[in-house]
């Protein structure tokens, strides 16, 4: 089935909790009504009526204004398993599900690969295309394949995680394939025996006060971790990390390090000419923390993190980004880029 709402309010579609409206927005409930809908509308896929685009939870979607054509939102439900041996269990999830519930699902079970990626704010549509990453894991470790509508011959085709291009909150689908596929469900590999992930920031201590390392414990260390760190966007509305952490020539930030001996830098797995570092510390250092333009906030307890202080436009979050963006490379001679879609 599905429903089409004009001139909609997207407040309860952003995580941000900015107002803003769309003349149309589209949730659908199986690839079928998806691919009913694409027939039935192929001038819009054309490019011929319009601009669309695909809104997943809205954790990560800042609006700049209203939205001044279609967006396609997954209302599908259902995670089922596909496969399974003694070492493994293959599970398919709904583009709509939320990632957390999946997570859960798979924890409840006993089940390895999801735990370190516990209350990150996401759809399973986004998990594959945002390849959402959090204490020393990110999506495409268990991704085995990511099931799409081809939206010009209106098939589904499955894409192994392998022709993803996954890459640090990159894919495939943010590039040769944005417009011209949409998720309609993806399948996690998990492990019945797993190796726990424990080596990013203050985990392994947090698991060790818990007990075992087991992926329950794992799950509660993270969310306790993110709660003491992240604001509940129900609360304070924010898309989680608003910028991303760039990674750099490793003779540059060697240099910056020079300057900044406390500045952390991380490794990058599988390429030793560039290091990653990491931006909230940057506008931590500039002195944002806590502070603000108008009615858009950085986050008292994590620079990297914007919030709405109550009623903030989109132009006011995207007005603070930019005066933040400006001071990072006024001082540090680095450029940033968002981590959120602005759309
Ligand atoms: N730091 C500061 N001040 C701050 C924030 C961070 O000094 O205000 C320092 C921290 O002390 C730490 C370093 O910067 O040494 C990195 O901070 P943190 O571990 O909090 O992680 P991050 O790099 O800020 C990334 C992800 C998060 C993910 C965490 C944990 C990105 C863009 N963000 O943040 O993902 O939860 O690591 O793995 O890569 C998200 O994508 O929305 C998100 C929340």
């Amino acid at each position: 089935m599905v429903r089409i709402y004009e001139n909609i309010s997207l407040r309860p579609y952003n995580s941000f909790g900015i107002e803003a409206t769309a003349d149309r927005l589209i949730e659908w409930d199986s690839a079928q009504s998806l691919a009913d809908f694409v027939s039935s509308e192929r001038a819009l896929f054309e490019g011929q009526n319009g601009r669309w685009e695909v809104l997943g939870a809205g954790c990560n979607t800042l609006f700049s204004g209203d939205f001044g054509g279609t967006l396609l939102h997954s209302v599908a439900k259902g995670i089922e398993v596909v496969e399974q041996d003694e070492q493994q269990v293959l599970i398919r999830a709904a583009a709509g599900e939320l990632w957390d519930d999946v997570v859960a699902w798979s924890v409840e079970r006993g089940l390895w690969g999801m735990e370190n990626l516990s209350a990150i704010p996401s759809s399973v549509g986004a998990s594959a295309v945002q390849n959402i990453g959090a204490y020393g894991a990110e999506a495409k470790d268990c991704i085995a394949w990511v099931e799409c509508l081809d939206l010009q011959t209106i098939e589904q085709i499955r894409i192994p995680a392998a022709e993803c291009a996954f890459g640090y909150r990159e894919s495939i689908f943010k590039g040769a394939l944005k417009g011209r596929v949409i998720i309609t469900a993806v399948v996690y590999r998990l492990q019945t025996c797993g190796t726990p992930r424990l080596d990013y920031g203050s985990l392994r201590p947090e698991v060790e006060a818990l007990g075992e390392a087991t992926p329950a414990n794992i799950r509660k260390a993270v969310v306790a971790i993110r709660d003491s760190k992240l604001p509940n966007p129900e609360v304070t509305g924010n898309a989680g990390s608003f910028f991303k952490n760039p990674v750099l020539p490793r003779a540059q930030v060697e240099q910056l390090k020079e300057q900044y001996p406390t500045m952390p830098v991380y490794e990058v797995a599988g390429n030793p000419d560039v290091l990653k570092i990491a931006t909230g510390w940057m506008i931590d250092t500039l002195g944002w923390k806590g502070k603000g333009m108008g009615r858009a906030g950085v986050h008292d307890k994590q620079a990297l993190v914007l919030v709405n202080r109550g009623g903030a436009t989109g132009p006011e979050v995207v007005a603070l980004a930019e005066e933040i963006c400006r001071q990072v490379k006024e001082k540090f001679g680095v450029s940033i880029s968002p981590e959120v879609n602005i759309i």
